[in-house]
């Protein structure tokens, strides 16, 4: 198992390129099964959960192919049949995102089975309303030896509101009512930029999308669906993670190819807390992402926040703006809405120094406290970044163990900090 060897202490100073999303690069990848033509990805990120949605289709029975380029990963898949329905626990419990696939595989071949995708390091996480909203459609599904197994002999499109809102739930049936006959008005739909690229790349197929981005979106289904090419969009979570990597470190970082609309929740906190973030929109032509600035002139301060849905903070910053908290002068409240239990990485950097209380879904850091290098373990990607974040303020070395975790969802992180300046290497233990 690889880990990072930190130690902290240092600005961190320079450029660092953003990398494609990877929570819009999966269901791209997904949304490729509903056409037997070739669909091409662009800006896909080099990241673990790419590889295992690959293996994921391989076992389909559907090929794709990998170009490396300039910026990102070119991904081709061409769904021109299925040779098997089944997607396997021994991938799925590795990716929950590979529950991604139901939702295509039924509007195309009429049968899914995906396995139950089983617990989870920061919540139950269910995926009750997938379900629930593909019945809605008129699928058959029957839960058998911890698979979902369904079937359909054509989905009917219908209204459907979601108790709760979510990301891929929002994402799996918009992409199988694009297939259904007539129309489909999923209500309460999640509004984050992920599903917002989902049905820009389902428009470019063929598919009539309208409203993602709001909380009601509306799909009339056609006959069939085409190939087409489609850039990802930048990935917000990452971007975060490094304008916080540069508050910590009290550096300064310009952050190429990211997309400041999609931070604003974040940016807004940031000010609060006495960092200066500044963006430049996209440029004409080429240039079609634009850049952000971050630096930290004066001392950080304390300020709270709660997580939420997009426009929200996002939960999967919440943990590396818990790291940047321990830093700040004061007290700060940090709420958990999302998920139940997100708060593993609060443990991991109390014993490095922080004083944090965590109570239910709520945690108070007192700031700020001298952190010192530690060891310490990822629980999973969030908070793997969050405990890098912390080893780069802290003074000393750290041990950063189960770093595949970070690997799911970050590209070379460790070179992209020590580019910036920061001393950080992986070790891998055979
Ligand atoms: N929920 C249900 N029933 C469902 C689906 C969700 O009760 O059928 C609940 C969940 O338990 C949770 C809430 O609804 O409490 C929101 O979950 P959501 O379904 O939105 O999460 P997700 O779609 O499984 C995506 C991201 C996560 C991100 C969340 C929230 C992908 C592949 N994953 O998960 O990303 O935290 O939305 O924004 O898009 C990450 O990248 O580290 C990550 C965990």
């Amino acid at each position: 198992m690889d880990k990072f060897l930190i130690t902290g202490g240092r600005r961190l100073e320079g450029h660092v390129t953003i990398s494609g999303a990877k929570n819009a690069a999966l269901p791209a990848m997904a949304a490729a099964l509903l056409t037997p033509e070739p669909v091409v990805l662009r800006n896909m990120p080099r990241v673990r959960d790419i590889g295992t949605m690959r293996s994921l289709l391989d076992e389909l029975g559907v090929d794709s192919s990998v170009t490396h380029e300039d910026h990102g990963n070119r991904i081709e898949i061409e769904a021109r049949q299925l040779l098997n329905p089944l997607a396997p626990y021994e991938l799925v419990k590795q990716m929950r995102a590979s529950v991604l696939v139901l939702g295509p595989l039924l509007a195309r071949f009429g049968q899914a089975q995906v396995s139950l995708p089983g617990g989870c390091a920061i919540g139950a996480r269910p995926i009750n309303l997938h379900v629930q909203g593909l019945e809605k459609l008129g699928a058959k599904i029957r839960i058998e030896h911890g698979y979902i197994k369904a079937e359909t002999t054509g989905l009917k499109g219908a209204r459907f509101a979601f108790d709760t809102i979510s990301v891929t739930g929002t994402e799996n049936l918009m992409m199988a009512a694009t297939l259904a006959e007539g129309e489909t008005v999923l209500e309460n739909a999640a509004r984050e930029p992920e599903v917002v690229d989902l049905a820009a790349l389902l428009n470019a197929m063929g598919a009539s999308v309208e409203g993602a981005g709001s909380e009601t979106i509306r799909i009339r289904g056609v006959a069939r669906l085409h190939g087409a090419e489609h850039p990802i969009i930048p990935d917000r979570i990452e971007t975060g993670t490094f304008l916080v990597a540069a508050a910590i470190t009290r550096g300064h970082l310009t952050l190429e190819a990211a997309e400041p609309s999609h931070l604003s929740a974040l940016v807004a906190k940031l000010s609060e807390a006495g960092v200066c973030v500044t963006s430049t929109a996209p440029q004409s032509g080429e240039n079609r992402w634009g850049s952000m600035n971050a630096e930290c002139p004066g001392a950080l301060r304390a300020s709270d926040v709660t997580t939420g849905e997009y426009p929200g903070f996002p939960t999967d910053m919440q943990a590396q703006y818990m790291a940047l908290m321990t830093q700040a002068e004061g007290s700060s409240l940090i709420s958990e809405t999302i998920f139940e239990n997100r708060f593993l990485h609060a443990l991991e950097l109390m014993r490095m120094g922080a004083d944090i209380r965590v109570e239910g879904r709520q945690a108070t850091v007192r700031g700020k406290t001298p952190l010192s290098g530690a060891m310490v373990q990822a629980s999973d990607l969030r908070a793997s970044a969050s405990l890098v974040l912390a080893g780069l303020a802290a003074e000393g070395e750290s041990v950063v163990d189960r770093v595949y975790h970070i690997d799911r969802g970050y590209e070379r992180i460790e070179e992209k900090l020590s580019q910036v300046g920061a001393s950080i290497r992986r070790v891998s233990e055979t």
